[in-house]
């Protein structure tokens, strides 16, 4: 079901609902190119315009075409540059929109020609070998939106014409040879969003007008030439910066106290600068902050106490400065803290006992009067245990005093290494406690999720001039409203929501995005509450909504995290006869669903309604997440029982729910039953073995002591080892799929059971994470 159909009509079908906004028909492009190759449809029939034309044929001049892709750009003929005969040539109405030709070993220069596609949206020639400047023409166009110009070899400076593009969202110039300053007129671009001008050789300030910028979210200048202090970053309204890079630089001068009121910042990189003063203790109040890092300056004065309110701060390197004073107890409470670092300043005092647990002696060397942090750096023992006689006298009279004083000394030393000894017991049980807790709270699956995820910041960019609204949940991804819409998409799948699409974004991430029915949809203040407490669910089984998108027609968008594994359904049932699924797998997907499903019905209050093999999604590393959850909630209620009345058809709904019509938790775990029975058996629910749906045929099997028959093919190699796991399995699965509801279990005992049938092995809940390497991108 969710496996990629290359069907023009689907993508047609895109197109009448999204062909009103430019946007879409960008989508639709790419959909296009990649579901087609081109093959001659040229659907607009439109021929590129002669302007056009001749702007390609100059851009083509001055490029090397070291690997061929260029050889499409001939001169047959001007029908076929906007109908996908050009490499990397999107149109619309014969007007070149975007250039898209990244790993494309191209060579030469810009030309600066360019200037005269005037609809020109998107420029894409990162990864390339490119020399020569930035062509200035840029600036004329009114309609650029992203400038992906990175990894390639441009010297000169950055345009300041870059200004006049009243729509610029994105310019990544990074990794080039750029040189001379920072335009100050960047900022004059008032949708700009993300900033990369990273690995570049640029020198000057940086501009207060970029700093001050209203729509800058991502900024990153790290590895340039830059110096003079960091400019005021205050502006009264909002200020959406969320990560901030001005690394591998040579600013001077204090961390300013209005960085500290940038709210959303999530990680901010100042190392390797030569910043001198005191660390505002007010950036405590950055609440979002995920990763810190200040290593490599000479910041003096102390570590501020409030740091330890950061309560999702990750990493936080302060090596290499000029601090004073005690690490501050507070920072022992910051639990998600995984990597610290305060080596090379000069602290004093104990390092607190969490902390010294936690991380090694690397972390904390270089401060003479730092200690406990490692057996070799043993804290002098506490004060009250001195006798008050000893301090004055000891350096004039060492030598008469010290037989008496020793005697007394060992008394006091032996209590006090007793007091030390019952201390650290203390704490270690209080850690084991602790740990134990957190563990418990780790398997229990919730997540908590600070509120900045449930303030669902509004990408400033994506407010749009076609009035289209972007709104991210927490994730990792980076993205606007635009690059979405421009992203490569193949279609994955239809459901009874609506249809699939794998979309790859600028940057190489790839996402999954689920285009909904509009006309099944709730009305949108109903749809933005019901997407928004979606959109706070995070479980590791549980498929993350990731943002929304609603079209100015009404056009609804839901965007997930894409899973390279495909659905468990074509997992089990559509592989090649010579990859095998060992029992080990099969188990680790089981205890997932389990648990996703727990969470959903006892810490979510939901029910899913339409489990099934289809639904069940799985990452690279085969851990299974759930999709399709709450989606029902998005629908009217006629849509929603429509999908109800549909979704039995598979062979994964409970008995009586025909004849009630009411999901709850016990017609969930039927469907869990039945997936469960599909992973043992291998057989899909949906054909009929001698005319008995999957439980019966099962339930007769056993009857007649054949149980060994019941199982996949495959299993049957392992029964040595894990015949007993298969069989206890088998067992709940049944229990699950008993046809009164009353005996079913719980989805939570259906976990523990599974857990006590084949215990934990660490390895098998590594969740998956994404991260935002640039990687290739397929166009
Ligand atoms: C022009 O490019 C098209 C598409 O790559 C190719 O089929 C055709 O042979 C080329 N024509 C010439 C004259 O090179
Ligand atoms: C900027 O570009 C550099 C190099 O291309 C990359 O490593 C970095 O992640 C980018 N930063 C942002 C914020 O995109
Ligand atoms: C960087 O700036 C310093 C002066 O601040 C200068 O000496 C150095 O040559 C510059 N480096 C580059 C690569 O431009
Ligand atoms: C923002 O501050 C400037 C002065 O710095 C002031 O003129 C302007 O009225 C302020 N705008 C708002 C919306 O407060
Ligand atoms: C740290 O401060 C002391 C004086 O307080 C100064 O002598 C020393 O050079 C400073 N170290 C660094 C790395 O800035
Ligand atoms: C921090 O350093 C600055 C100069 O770099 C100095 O004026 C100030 O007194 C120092 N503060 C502390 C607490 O050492
Ligand atoms: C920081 O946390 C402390 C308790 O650890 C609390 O008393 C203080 O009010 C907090 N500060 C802020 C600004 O939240
Ligand atoms: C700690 O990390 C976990 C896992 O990434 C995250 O879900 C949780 O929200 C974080 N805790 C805080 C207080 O941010
Ligand atoms: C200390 O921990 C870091 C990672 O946190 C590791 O790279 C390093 O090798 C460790 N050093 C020692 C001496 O164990
Ligand atoms: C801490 O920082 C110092 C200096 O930057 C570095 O040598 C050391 O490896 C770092 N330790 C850890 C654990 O990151």
């Amino acid at each position: 079901m969710n496996q990629l159909h290359k069907n023009p009509f689907r993508i047609y079908e895109i197109c009448f609902t999204f062909c009103t906004s430019i946007f879409l028909c960008l989508l639709l492009l790419s959909a296009q190119a990649v579901a087609g190759g081109g093959g001659g449809h040229s659907w607009d029939g439109i021929v590129v315009t002669q302007g056009n034309y001749q702007a390609l044929q100059a851009i083509k001049h001055e490029l090397i075409d070291f690997t061929g892709v260029l050889r499409s750009w001939n001169d047959s003929s001007t029908t076929s540059v906007c109908s996908g005969g050009w490499a990397g040539i999107k149109c619309l109405r014969g007007q070149v929109v975007a250039i898209q030709l990244p790993w494309k070993g191209l060579g030469g220069t810009i030309s600066e020609k360019i200037g005269q596609l005037q609809n020109l949206r998107k420029l894409s020639l990162h990864d390339n070998v490119l020399a020569g400047s930035v062509p200035r023409s840029l600036g004329y166009l009114k309609n650029l939106h992203g400038v992906y110009l990175f990894n390639n070899r441009l010297s000169g400076s950055v345009p300041a014409s870059l200004g006049n593009c009243p729509l610029l969202q994105n310019l990544d110039l990074s990794n080039n040879q750029l040189s001379g300053i920072i335009p100050a007129s960047l900022a004059e671009s008032t949708r700009l969003y993300r900033l990369n001008l990273s690995f570049n050789l640029l020198s000057g300030p940086l501009p207060v007008t970029v700093a001050r910028s209203y729509t800058l979210t991502f900024l990153d200048l790290g590895h340039n030439n830059l110096s003079g202090s960091i400019p005021d970053f205050s502006v009264n309204g909002s200020h959406p910066l969320k990560k901030l890079n001005l690394d591998h630089n040579f600013f001077s001068g204090p961390v300013p106290l209005s960085l500290c009121k940038q709210s959303l910042l999530e990680e901010v990189s100042l190392s390797h600068n030569q910043l001198f003063g005191s660390f505002p203790k007010e950036c405590g109040a950055l609440l979002h902050l995920q990763s810190l890092d200040l290593s490599y300056n000479s910041i003096n004065g102390t570590i501020p106490e409030r740091i330890g309110n950061i309560s999702g701060i990750r990493q936080l390197d302060l090596s290499e400065n000029n601090f004073t004073g005690l690490i501050p107890p507070s920072l022992a409470n910051l639990a998600n803290l995984s990597s610290f670092n305060v080596s090379f300043n000069t602290l004093s005092g104990p390092v607190p006992p969490i902390l010294s647990r936690k991380f090694n002696s690397s972390s904390f060397v270089g401060n003479i009067q730092l200690c406990g942090y490692s057996s070799s750096t043993p804290c002098p023992s506490p004060k009250p245990h001195h006798p008050p006689t000893l301090s004055p006298t000891s350096p004039q009279e060492p030598r008469k005093h010290h037989r008496k004083l020793s005697v007394k000394d060992i008394i006091l030393i032996a209590i006090g290494a007793l007091l030390a000894v019952l201390l650290l017991l203390c704490c270690i049980l209080l850690c084991c406690l602790i740990k134990k807790r957190a563990a418990l709270k780790q398997k229990d699956g919730k997540d908590k999720i600070t509120e900045k995820t449930a303030t669902a910041t509004a990408a400033a960019s994506a407010g749009g001039e076609m009035g289209g609204k972007l709104v991210h949940f927490d994730g990792p991804f980076v993205f606007t409203a635009d690059d979405l819409l421009c992203a490569t998409a193949e279609i994955m799948g239809k459901s009874t929501y609506g249809t699939a699409y794998k979309a790859t974004l600028e940057d190489g991430n790839e996402v999954a995005v689920k285009r909904l029915r509009e006309k099944t949809t709730k009305g949108v203040k109903e749809f933005e509450a019901e997407v928004t407490a979606l959109g706070k669910i995070r479980h590791t089984n549980l498929l993350a909504l990731r943002a929304y998108y609603l079209g100015p027609k009404g056009e609804k968008l839901l965007v997930f995290d894409y899973m390279s594994k495909g659905s468990l359904s074509a997992f089990l049932h559509a592989r090649g006869p010579e990859t095998l699924i060992p029992w080990q797998t099969r188990m680790k997907i089981a205890k997932g669903i389990s648990r996703g499903l727990a969470h959903l019905h006892k810490n979510e209050n939901m029910i899913h309604e339409n489990l099934t093999a289809s639904n069940i999604l799985l990452d690279e590393k085969t851990n299974a997440h759930i999709a399709d959850y709450g989606l029902s909630r998005l629908m009217t209620a006629a849509a929603a029982t429509n999908v109800i009345a549909t979704a039995g058809t598979l062979g994964y709904r409970a008995p009586e729910f025909s004849k009630i019509k009411n999901a709850s938790t016990k017609t969930d775990v039927y469907s869990l039953g039945i997936i469960i029975l599909e992973l043992l058996t291998g057989k899909s629910p949906g054909e009929p073995t001698n005319g008995m749906d999957l439980p019966q045929w099962v339930a007769s099997i056993v009857k007649e002591e054949w149980t060994n028959e019941v199982f996949d093919l495959e299993l049957m190699r392992e029964t040595q080892t894990v015949g007993d796991e298969l069989l206890n399995t088998l067992k709940l699965a049944l229990h699950c799929v008993d046809p009164s509801p009353a005996a079913r279990p719980e989805a939570i005992q259906v976990v523990n059971q599974l857990e006590e049938i084949r215990p934990e092995a660490e390895t098998e809940t590594i969740g998956s994470g994404g991260d935002g390497a640039k990687e290739e991108e397929g166009i």
